[in-house]
C-alpha cells in the first residue's frame, strides 16, 4: 500500500491508472477507522480495480466550538487496518496543501438540503464538506466513490453536488454499520465513557420503537415525534438536537410517514458527545 501526502503526486498516480485502463474506487474519511468504514472500503474494492482511501480531518468542515483539535487520530493503526482491506493508496494530505495561504472558493450546495438537521445545528458544515470532497474527486479523479448512508443528509448533499456540477463520478451509499448493541459505529463514539454507553443506545433504540410504531398503524409523524422524545430523554444525560422525518430524497419534512420517509435523529450525551443515527421507519429496512 502507497502512502501519498502530496496532493500532485496523487493526481499523477490516478492518471498513470487511467491510462493503463485501471479503475478507481475512492472512499474520503476522516481517520480512526471502525468497521463502518473498513465496509466502504471493501465495497470500494468490489467495485473497481483500485482503491484509494483519504485520510484528512478537514478544518473547514467543524465549527469554532467544536472537536477539531479533540478528532482521535491514530494513523498507524489506521494503516494496518487498511492494508488488510486490501487499500491501495492512502491519501493523507498536509491542511496547508489543501488550504494554501489565498485559498478562498466555497462549495455551497442549496439551503434546501443543506440548512436543516444537521446543518441547522452546525452552520457552515456542509459548506466544509461540499468544498473538500470537490477538491479531494479532482485530485483523485475517482470512478466512484463510496459514502455511509450514516450520514444520511451529507450523502444527499454529495449526490447534488455531484450531478450538478458533472462531477463524473458514481456516488455509492454503504448501509449503516453497527455495534452488536446496534450502536451505529462512529470515530466518535470514543468520546463516550462507560456510563454513557447507555444513553448512546437511545437513538437505535428510538429507530426500533418508530419501525414497531409504525408497523402497528401510527403513522402521524406529530404522535411519533412526542413518543420519541419522551423515549430519547428518559435516558440519563441525553438532550435533543433534533427528531426529523423527512422524505429520503428531498429531506423535506413530512407529516404522514411513508415507505420513503427516514428517521433521522441528533442526540447530545451530557452536552460533550454529539451521536446521530438514521433510517427508514416504514416498509423496507434501509
Ligand atoms: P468520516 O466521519 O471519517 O466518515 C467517512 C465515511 O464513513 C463517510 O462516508 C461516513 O458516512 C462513513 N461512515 C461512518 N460511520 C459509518 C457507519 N457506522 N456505517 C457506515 N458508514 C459509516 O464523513 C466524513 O468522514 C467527512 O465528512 C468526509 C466525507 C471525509 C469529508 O471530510
Amino acid at each position: 500500500m502507497k502512502i501519498i501526502r502530496n496532493p500532485k503526486q496523487m493526481t499523477a498516480w490516478s492518471k498513470e491508472q487511467a491510462v493503463a485502463g485501471g479503475t478507481i474506487g475512492f472512499v474520503p474519511t476522516m481517520g480512526f477507522f471502525h468497521e463502518g468504514h473498513l465496509a466502504l472500503m471493501r465495497r470500494a474494492g468490489e467495485l473497481a480495480d483500485q482503491v484509494v482511501v483519504s485520510l484528512f480531518v478537514n478544518p473547514t468542515q467543524f465549527g469554532p466550538q467544536e472537536d477539531l483539535a479533540a478528532y482521535p487520530r491514530d494513523f498507524d493503526h489506521d494503516q494496518e487496518l487498511a492494508v488488510g482491506v486490501g487499500v491501495d493508496v492512502i491519501f493523507a494530505p498536509e491542511s496547508e496543501d489543501m488550504y494554501p495561504t489565498g485559498f478562498n472558493t466555497t462549495v455551497t450546495v442549496g439551503e434546501e438540503l443543506t440548512d436543516r438537521l444537521c446543518g441547522a445545528v452546525r452552520p457552515g458544515h456542509f459548506a466544509g464538506v461540499a468544498t473538500v470532497v470537490s477538491k479531494l474527486f479532482n485530485i483523485v479523479r475517482p470512478d466512484l466513490a463510496v459514502f455511509g448512508e450514516k450520514d444520511f443528509q451529507q450523502l444527499a448533499v454529495i449526490r447534488r453536488m455531484t450531478e450538478d456540477l458533472n462531477l463524473g463520478v458514481e456516488i455509492i451509499g454503504h448501509p449503516i454499520i453497527r455495534e452488536q448493541d446496534g450502536l451505529a459505529m462512529s470515530s466518535r463514539n470514543t468520546y463516550l465513557q462507560e456510563a454513557e454507553r447507555e444513553a448512546a443506545l437511545s437513538l437505535s433504540r428510538a429507530l426500533a420503537m418508530a419501525r414497531t410504531m409504525t408497523a402497528d398503524g401510527e403513522r402521524h409523524v406529530e404522535s411519533l415525534t412526542a413518543a420519541l422524545q419522551k423515549f430519547i430523554l428518559s435516558f440519563a444525560g441525553t438532550e435533543l438536537d433534533y427528531i426529523s422525518f423527512v422524505d429520503q430524497f428531498t429531506l423535506q419534512p413530512v407529516v404522514e410517514v411513508n415507505k420513503d420517509t427516514v428517521l433521522a435523529l441528533a442526540v447530545q450525551i451530557n452536552g460533550r458527545v454529539r451521536l446521530i443515527d438514521n433510517g427508514f421507519v416504514a416498509g423496507d429496512e434501509k
